[in-house]
């Protein structure tokens, strides 16, 4: 597709910002909308200081059918890439409500203002929640998804994207890339920007930054009774510049194939919570104090993306390593790089 104009929603955030970055480098042009819930304007700054490009800025709620019109009103976009959402499973669980409202109803806000000003195409940031438990197996884009889903957050990933491919069904036009990531990690190479939520973190890399900083004594490793080589659970890490460049390979495929097209975007190999601050103390040259406690409610021991799809049609692939990804947390938290 021809580089045109893409609209980032939650542009400011930790995964969306990395996209502008890689996009703007790609030769789009590139405009971000944020409300800012769990973002900082100064986002923009580091994102120009890395591409030169300054993108313009919306600060508008995507719940907002008003405004979120005036700004498809002053441009004439090619693509939405669509990031904005919370993501805190715990807190989707005391507050569904929100979580419907934020993520299922600004999806549709969104939708309909697009199909009010043309704009056909759009990516989406999707999970791997999606996928309920699959036991050992790789997820793969074919297999059922929607079913065992044990909290709100990942029931409107799910229904975002069955809104999706309903949306297409009615407009031969609309096409939607659905990316459904695995365990975003690490920062941007040159240090500038990385994960830096407003709200309490809730993932494990968060946290580990956490202990590296000292804020906090010690991780906390949710269990290491499971099924597994050492015990703790396994995901799929990736790192968030690869996932970035997934999106540029998805905006670029969007004109071809299927209305709607579904992919993985993971590694395809499981990293225990051990292996992880194994890496990070590795990186650090220092030891990360942890301990062991109870089992977190809702976890699954495993879970690991077959990204074969995306290999074979988008020619995407994960390039960087999680030892790369430790050095550039550590480079964003301004430490000392030792491995
Ligand atoms: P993030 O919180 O850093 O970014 C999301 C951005 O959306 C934030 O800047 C926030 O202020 C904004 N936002 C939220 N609600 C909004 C609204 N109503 N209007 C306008 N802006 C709004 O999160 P992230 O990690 O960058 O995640 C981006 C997307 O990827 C989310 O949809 C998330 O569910 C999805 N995702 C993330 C992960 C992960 O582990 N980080 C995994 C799978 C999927
Ligand atoms: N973990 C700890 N201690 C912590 C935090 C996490 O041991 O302080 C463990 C968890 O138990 C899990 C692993 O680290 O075994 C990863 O946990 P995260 O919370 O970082 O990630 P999850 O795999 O639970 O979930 C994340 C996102 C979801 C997304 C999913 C996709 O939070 O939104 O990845 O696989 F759907």
């Amino acid at each position: 597709m021809a580089k045109g104009q893409i609209l980032i929603t939650g542009g400011t955030g930790y995964i969306g910002s990395h996209a502008a970055i890689e996009l703007i480098q790609a030769g789009y042009k590139v405009k971000i909308l944020d409300n800012l819930y769990n973002s900082k304007i100064t986002v923009l700054d580091q994102i120009e200081k890395i591409t030169g490009v300054r993108p313009e800025f919306y600060e508008v709620d995507i719940r907002d059918a008003v405004e979120l019109a005036k700004v498809f009103e002053k441009n004439s976009f090619d693509t939405v890439m669509h990031f904005a959402g919370l993501k805190a499973v715990g807190e989707s669980v005391k507050q569904p409500l929100r979580y419907y409202e934020n993520n299922v109803g600004g999806t549709i806000n969104l939708l309909e203002c697009m199909e009010e000003y043309g704009v056909d195409n759009i990516v989406f940031s999707s999970s791997a929640t999606v996928y309920g438990d699959q036991g050992e197996k790789k997820c793969s884009e074919e297999m059922e998804t929607g079913r065992g889903l044990t909290n709100p957050y990942g029931r409107t990933k799910y229904m975002i994207e069955e809104i999706l491919k309903d949306t297409a069904v009615a407009n031969p036009k609309f096409r939607a890339v659905i990316l459904r990531y695995f365990n975003p990690i690490g920062a941007h190479q040159s240090g500038l920007l990385g994960e830096n939520p407003n709200d309490k973190p809730n993932n494990l890399m968060p946290f580990i930054m956490k202990v590296a900083t000292g804020e906090i004594p010690e991780l906390t490793v949710f269990g290491n009774d499971y099924d597994t080589k050492d015990g703790t659970c396994r995901r799929d890490y990736i790192h968030v510049v690869d996932l970035a460049k997934g999106h540029v390979a998805a905006v670029e495929k969007i004109d071809e194939g299927e209305q709607v097209k579904v992919y993985n975007l993971g590694s395809g190999e499981g990293t225990s919570v051990l292996e992880m601050v194994k890496a990070f103390s590795e990186a650090s040259g220092k030891a990360l104090p942890h301990k062991i406690v109870g089992r977190r409610a809702g976890d699954l021991a495993v879970i690991c993306a077959d990204p074969g799809k995306a290999e074979r049609e988008l020619g995407w692939k994960v390039e960087l390593s999680i030892a790369e990804a430790m050095q550039d947390t550590l480079r964003y938290l301004g430490m000392e790089v030792e491995g």
